[in-house]
């Protein structure tokens, strides 16, 4: 692939017996949104984990922007550019929307003990920067006028979208979601396929998604990768793969036909 800003070679990793992932290889290419599908256990999560640091795999290699990141840790992979969504913890649903993605953000001075007393003009220009950026970030997935409501108010897929705020705020290159519309109303749901679309388009953001709802991954992809049993089956621009006989049998024929 010409620019692939993910180059995933040969993927491996076993839980006890059990090949989760074995073997798989796979491209994003940069700029695009690509779809990562299979049927339940196929290994799409693990994948994930892999890729973004949060398990390290038993084999195989993780190329982000041209630089091995195998085995990295996560907060190590996020500062090359990839960010991935996050349940909002429970402790934070008392907050509002607004401080829920302000408290993402990265080398917040706010923190550091001595800037509020030496420099703290500093620390209230950057706070101001802070909250104009999450503000736009809110913009961005249409949840600007829920700004200062608490984040426990919010319904299931307005969440999903304030994840997706949130995942946004250190303005990362390649975006993780681990199916994003699961459990989200249809007209939700259209929301945030729009939303991730006019994010790729306005921003360049590239995503690798995980969806099962064959009809939102379809409308949101340039490129599908089928997985089954730990490996690449099939990968493709979303007619080729859904219109491939050996998909149709093996996954979806069982399951959505
Ligand atoms: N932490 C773990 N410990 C042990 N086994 C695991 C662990 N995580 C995943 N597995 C196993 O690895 C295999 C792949 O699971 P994984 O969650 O990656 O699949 P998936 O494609 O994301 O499935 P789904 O569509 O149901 O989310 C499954 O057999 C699962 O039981
Ligand atoms: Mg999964």
């Amino acid at each position: 692939m010409a620019d692939a800003i993910l180059v995933v070679d040969r993927l491996e990793k076993r839980f006890g017996g059990n090949r989760a992932v074995d073997g798989a290889s796979f491209e994003v290419a940069r700029g695009s949104i690509t779809g990562l599908i299979g049927p339940n256990g196929a290994g799409k999560t693990t994948c994930f984990n892999c890729i973004a640091g949060a398990i390290r795999p038993d084999g195989g290699r993780v190329t982000l922007n041209g630089q091995d990141v195998t085995g990295w840790p996560p907060h190590r992979v996020y500062a090359q550019g990839l960010s991935r969504t996050f349940q909002i913890p429970q402790e934070l649903s008392g907050m509002t929307v607004l401080e829920n993605v302000m408290l993402t953000a990265r080398d917040h001075p706010g923190e550091n003990l001595w800037e509020p007393i030496l420099r703290p003009w500093r620390v209230a220009s950057r706070e101001a920067e802070v909250r104009e950026h999450a503000m736009a970030m809110l913009r961005q997935v249409n949840l600007e006028p829920l700004a200062h409501e608490r984040a426990g108010t919010l319904s299931g897929g307005q969440r999903k979208l304030l994840e997706l705020a949130r995942a946004l705020m250190a303005d990362p290159e390649l975006v993780l979601l681990d199916e994003p519309s699961a459990g989200v109303n249809p007209t939700l749901a259209s929301r945030l396929v729009e939303d991730i679309r006019t994010i790729n388009r306005e921003r360049g953001v590239t995503f690798l998604v995980i969806g099962h709802d064959m009809d939102v991954v379809a409308r949101l992809c340039d490129r599908l990768v089928v997985m089954t049993s730990g490996r690449v089956m099939v990968e493709g621009t979303p007619d080729e793969v859904l219109n491939n006989a050996e998909v149709q049998e093996a996954y979806l024929g069982s399951q959505y036909r």
